[in-house]
């Protein structure tokens, strides 16, 4: 069965979608077989992957309210090996519409279940909010990496989510893992990112990726062709960065 993971920060703005799109590229370019879940209202990962929903094409709203099978709602990037559940703005209704339902926390878990199997690593971009998706992410995921941005309000917030996953751990799922925190928007000349670095390494050795995500322009650029940073500059810095994420990530596994 393929390892969930969800890539979970409730700032907006820290590098998760970045990191969805271009550590799945990564991991699908080392041949591992991925499927990345947008689990968004903003479908950034959608787009940023190239894909956009044709009229009456499932997404993973559908999917969540019962409407369609995660099987049928999967559709291929233009990245070998790669795949996406799609999400869009219809996904804001279902934070409302799920509240009424029966075990609405597990919608996402249950319907992963059927197809994790297919993949060997299954990437969950959660939105910018703890509500319900994230929870129903949280909940159908072994482990969480958290982007943090190497800014002066990086840690803000996190005590926050560590509590989260905290109480995830204690109701919904017992199993659910630190997979790691990763530093983002790194700029190695600036003091305060450095400083960043110092805390979190102070805070999190144990839990913080080896590998740091750098500022680069190229990975900024990249989604506005619905390109990942692998079919957009494979030569860049950011490449490189999501590369060595994906080999860490990969040896850590086995
Ligand atoms: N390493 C990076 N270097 C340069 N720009 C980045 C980097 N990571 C993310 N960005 C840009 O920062 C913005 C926020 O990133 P995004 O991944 O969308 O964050 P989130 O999903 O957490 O809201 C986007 O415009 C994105 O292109
Ligand atoms: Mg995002």
């Amino acid at each position: 069965m393929g390892k969930i993971i969800a890539i979970a920060n409730q700032k907006g703005g820290v590098g998760k979608t970045t990191t969805a799109i271009n550590l799945s590229s990564a991991l699908a370019f080392a041949e591992a077989r991925v499927l990345v879940v947008d689990m968004d209202p903003q479908g950034n990962a959608t787009s940023g992957l190239g894909v956009s929903l044709e009229e009456g094409q499932p997404s993973i709203y559908d999917v969540l309210i019962g409407r369609a099978e995660a099987k049928d709602s999967i559709v291929p990037t233009s990245v070998e090996n790669l795949f996406i559940i799609p999400g869009n703005i219809n996904l804001s209704a279902a934070e409302i519409e799920l509240v009424t339902e029966i075990s609405r926390e597990t919608k996402l878990k249950k319907a992963l279940a059927k197809v994790s199997d297919e993949f060997n690593l299954i990437l969950i971009d959660c939105p910018p909010s703890l509500g319900l998706l994230t929870v129903n992410s949280l909940t159908a995921a072994d482990s969480v990496l958290i982007p943090l941005q190497c800014e002066y309000y990086a840690m803000e917030g996190l005590g926050q989510l560590l509590n989260t996953i905290g109480l995830i751990r204690e109701s919904l799922n017992e199993e659910l893992a630190l997979e790691g925190i990763l530093l983002t928007m790194h700029n190695p000349s600036n003091n305060l990112s450095k400083e960043v670095q110092k805390q979190v390494e102070e805070y999190f050795s144990e839990s913080l990726f080896k590998t740091i995500i750098p500022r680069n322009v190229k990975l900024a650029e990249a989604p506005s062709f619905g390109q990942s940073i692998i079919e957009y500059d494979l030569k860049s810095k950011g490449a490189a960065s999501y590369i060595d994420l994906a080999k860490e990530m990969l040896e850590r596994i086995s």
